[in-house]
């Protein structure tokens, strides 16, 4: 391992003074060194980046990372795992990191500066998005300093394989598919077996109950960019490389492990979209977007279907969301329209429906569920207008992580007092929620953020209460996806 240095702490401060260290912290595979890093009013915290907690040949199932020895310098980003696109990373934010690398089993740990009272902190980890095909803990999107200092938690953000190297199944042992996610899970035991030398709460990680247990030579023989051309420039369309089901780690379907109790139930949850999650996807499934039409919607929607669906639902749902559309719509509405469709197939009904039904088979547990309505859109759709109006994908993560400011990217965006109000009371609650599973907060406008159901309706007609969270004027409301979801999606989502 390149980047290890292996001097004592004391050249180490003396030489470098432009970087302020963190401490040592000794791991169980050797010892790193992070830095601290500015936080509001003059706070700081810990950063640890870039810590390799795993290595894996191509293909295979990864392994813990080899023990090191002297110092690892984990005061600066890696690399990104393969992928194409990091300069234009999600948001416009531009990723710090451009270099790709096999190599790329990376965490990154944040831990606030003060001492207090109790012996350890409750630990929230984070998994970067990018369906499963790009993303990096690298982005400066997810830069958790403010959530790790407001929230007093530490915060751990484990970067995973994506796309072929991620995902290719081999249905063989050196090439067993869902390879991504067994990154994801030995990120979780790294967490298990280290975070208490951060001062990290391991009692909390205890009920994690995951199931561990030719082409592809051809392809071991190929350099990183000829396996990855393969995906260039498809981003939700063919070639795709995506979880698969039925193997070791996930035996079942997802749904059917749900609908008959094969799931870790029992946990609380807090969970949520956006309000226009697909808006800024649909011009990516329109041939041409200067000539759409409602024919063109239709062949969209046909393959969108095809692809992550089942065709056979196809005009139902083309019926369904065009039906009150206007023979002389605009482009932009028909678009819209698209992005709608998206929006409740791919992200918000699996989102609300799954939570339901997990609810039904976890009495006595909490759920939170919450819509974001406020925005600072960065993801200016090419084609619709108006992208402040639009709350689209992802934007939660931005107020998480970075509302107080904006800053620290490179396309500034300038937050009011009410996004910086948002951001707290996200953090906040967030943070509450992973230490306790609570949320008790009373938000400024006098409004508590309550249980998605009821104990006495939710096994038969259950009432789902979602938090709007709208400019500050915070409000619980009934049934939000009954139509959309319940009424609609259902029977296709759960079939
Ligand atoms: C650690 O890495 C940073 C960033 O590359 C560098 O500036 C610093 O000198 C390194 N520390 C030591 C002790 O080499
Ligand atoms: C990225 O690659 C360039 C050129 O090879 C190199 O100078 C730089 O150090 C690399 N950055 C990282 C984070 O590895
Ligand atoms: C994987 O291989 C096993 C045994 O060789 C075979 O039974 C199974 O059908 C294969 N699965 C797929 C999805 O090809
Ligand atoms: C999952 O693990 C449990 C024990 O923790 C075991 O009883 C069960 O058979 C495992 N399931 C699969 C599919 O491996
Ligand atoms: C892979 O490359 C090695 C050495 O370049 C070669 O001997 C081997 O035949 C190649 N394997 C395949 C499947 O192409
Ligand atoms: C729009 O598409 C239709 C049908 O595919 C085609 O006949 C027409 O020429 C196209 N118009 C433009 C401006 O490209
Ligand atoms: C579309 O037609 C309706 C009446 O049929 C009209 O009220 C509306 O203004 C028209 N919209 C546009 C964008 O032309
Ligand atoms: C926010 O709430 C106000 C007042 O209830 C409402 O008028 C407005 O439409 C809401 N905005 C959004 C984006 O939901
Ligand atoms: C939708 O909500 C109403 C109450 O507002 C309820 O009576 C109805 O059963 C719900 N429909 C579905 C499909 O859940």
């Amino acid at each position: 391992m390149q980047a290890i240095v292996s001097i004592g702490l004391f050249t180490l401060v003396t030489l470098v003074a432009s970087i302020e260290y963190a401490p040592i912290v000794r791991l169980r595979n050797g010892r790193v060194y992070g830095m601290t890093q500015q936080v509001e009013n003059g706070g700081k915290v810990y950063f640890y980046q870039g810590i390799p907690y795993g290595q894996a040949a191509r293909f295979g199932k990864p392994q813990f990372a080899k023990p090191w020895s002297g110092i690892y310098n984990a005061t600066y980003y890696r690399e990104a795992c393969p992928q194409h696109g990091l300069e234009q990373e999600p948001f416009g934010l531009g990723s710090k990191t451009t270099n790709i690398s096999e190599d790329c089993l990376y965490l990154n740990v944040w831990r606030p500066r003060r001492n207090r009272f109790f012996p350890t902190r409750s630990v929230m980890v984070f998994f970067h998005g990018g369906t499963y095909k790009t993303g990096t803990i690298f982005s400066p999107l997810y830069d958790a300093r403010h959530l790790a200092n407001l929230g007093d938690v530490i915060v751990v953000s484990i970067q995973y394989r994506v796309g072929p190297f991620g995902f290719l199944y081999g249905n063989t042992t050196d090439a067993p598919g869902n390879v991504g996610l067994h990154d994801q899970i030995l990120g979780l035991k790294w967490i298990h077996y280290n975070i208490a030398r951060f001062g990290g709460d391991i009692a909390q990680l205890e009920c994690m109950n995951v199931n561990m247990s030719s082409v592809i030579e051809c392809l071991r023989n190929k350099t990183v960019e000829q396996i990855l051309s393969v995906t260039k420039g498809q981003f939700l369309k063919n070639q795709m490389f995506l979880p698969i089901y039925g193997d070791e780690l996930m035996p079942y379907k997802p749904s059917d492990a749900l609908k008959e109790g094969k799931l870790n139930f029992g946990v609380d949850l807090l969970y949520g979209v956006n309000e226009n999650e697909g808006l800024q996807y649909a011009n990516l499934f329109v041939a041409d977007q200067n000539n759409i039409t409602l024919e063109s919607i239709k062949e969209s929607i046909k393959w969108m279907m095809h692809y992550y669906g089942d065709s056979s639902y196809s005009d139902i749902v083309f019926e369904r969301y065009t039906s009150e559309l206007l023979p002389n719509a605009s482009k932009e509405m028909l678009l819209a329209t698209l992005g709608n469709v998206w929006e409740d197939f791919i992200i918000t009904c699996p989102t609300v429906l799954f939570a339901q039904e997990y609810a039904k088979k976890s009495p006595g547990r909490n759920f939170y569920s919450y819509r974001l309505a406020q925005s600072k859109c960065l993801n200016e759709p090419t084609l619709l207008s108006s992208g402040d109006e639009q709350v689209c994908l992802g934007e939660d993560v931005l107020y998480l992580f970075l509302g107080l400011d904006g800053k620290g990217h490179s396309t500034p965006i300038t937050f009011n007092p009410e996004d910086r109000q948002l951001s707290k009371d996200m953090i906040y609650a967030w943070s509450a929620f992973a230490k306790t599973g609570h949320i008790r907060e009373r938000f400024n406008n006098n409004r508590y953020w309550i249980n998605a159901f009821d104990r006495s309706t939710i096994l038969n007609a259950p009432i789902t209460r979602t938090f709007n969270l709208n400019f500050t004027d915070y409000q619980m409301v009934s049934n939000m996806y009954n139509q959309s979801c319940d009424s609609f999606w259902k029977d296709k989502l759960f079939a």
